[in-house]
């Protein structure tokens, strides 16, 4: 396995066959290795990055805590065969400092969790055309945990024809279902099993779905889950409960009908989760 820390130091692509990337911020859990897993399976060299890109927090207390686990993460990485680490300094990726020129992720930066995280998803696009420009991938995997992050990757490939596939991995889960997250280290016990809410908010929301219910009460359904943990405790803040289309990110109509992503925000204590799950409205379970 490769340790590279600079673009220079990047080896060739293969000679024959695809190169696949799996970008991360490190932290690196059971969710980022089902992602490089499946990168395994699609391509002959898998490249991994780890960059906690500043640009894409909004929230300086968040960057400076984010979990840094560099030695771990390799130790994770080196037995499932990757042959690439990346894993730049600010410095390397931003040499002229804040970057000039960006990303723009549209109205899709300005709703649900781009709503909450000004300018988020404009620094989160921005390293990624980075990333995908320095390792040229023929494919980029990204988890469905963030969904509308997959929305905002596929939405720029298409409108700025970034040539690589971009290929998403279902959310890894604990047991008890909270999703994996580099930032559920920060969670005391009693965080852990309050932010057991979020995921019990969307399963009674895909109940609501597959019992045929609308959109409308689809979404009070989840929400009502999620205000009752949230009444209940000093410890969960809501941001939101809405049903996004899987397409553009906007809350989709009360009458909307078809697949939808019912997404939620919350924070438990002093850190911020999100979760998200697939249903489909409006038709009978078939
Ligand atoms: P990070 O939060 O480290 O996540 C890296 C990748 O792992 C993302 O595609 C994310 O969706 C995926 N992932 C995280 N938790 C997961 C889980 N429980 N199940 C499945 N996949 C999971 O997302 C980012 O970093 C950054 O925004 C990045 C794309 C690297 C750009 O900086």
């Amino acid at each position: 396995m490769i340790l590279a820390s600079t673009a220079a130091e990047l080896p060739a692509r293969p000679g024959q066959g695809r190169r696949a990337i799996v970008m991360t911020m490190g932290a690196l859990h059971e969710g980022h290795l089902a992602l490089v897993r499946r990168a395994r399976e699609l391509a002959e060299q898998v490249v991994v990055t780890v960059f906690v890109n500043p640009l894409q927090f909004n929230d300086p207390a968040d960057l400076e805590r984010y979990p840094r686990t560099l030695d771990a993460d390799l130790a994770l990485l080196e037995p499932l065969g990757v042959d690439v680490v990346f894993a730049p300094a600010v410095e390397e990726m931003y040499p002229g400092g804040e970057p000039v020129v960006t990303v723009s992720a549209g109205q899709i930066g300005h709703v649900l969790e781009g709503a909450h995280r000004p300018g988020h998803f404009d620094g989160m696009l921005t390293v990624v055309l980075k990333l995908l420009q320095l390792t040229q991938p023929d494919v980029a995997l990204f988890g469905a945990k963030d969904a509308q992050q997959v929305i905002a990757v596929r939405t720029m490939v298409r409108d700025l024809s970034v040539p690589v596939e971009i290929v998403a991995v279902d959310t890894v889960r604990e047991a008890d279902g909270l999703a994996l997250s580099s930032r559920n280290v920060h969670l005391s016990e009693q965080e852990r099993r309050e932010a057991l809410a979020l995921s019990r908010a969307l399963l009674a929301a895909s109940d609501a779905a597959r019992n045929g219910d609308p959109a409308r009460t689809v979404v009070e359904t989840g929400r009502a889950v999620l205000e009752e943990a949230a009444s209940a405790s000093a410890l969960i803040e809501v941001d939101y409960l809405e049903a996004m289309d899987p397409q553009s990110a906007q809350p989709v109509p009360d009458d909307y009908r078809g697949e939808a992503v019912i997404a939620v925000a919350a924070k438990v204590g002093a850190t911020r989760l999100i979760d998200n799950v697939t249903v489909t409205i409006g038709e009978e379970e078939r």
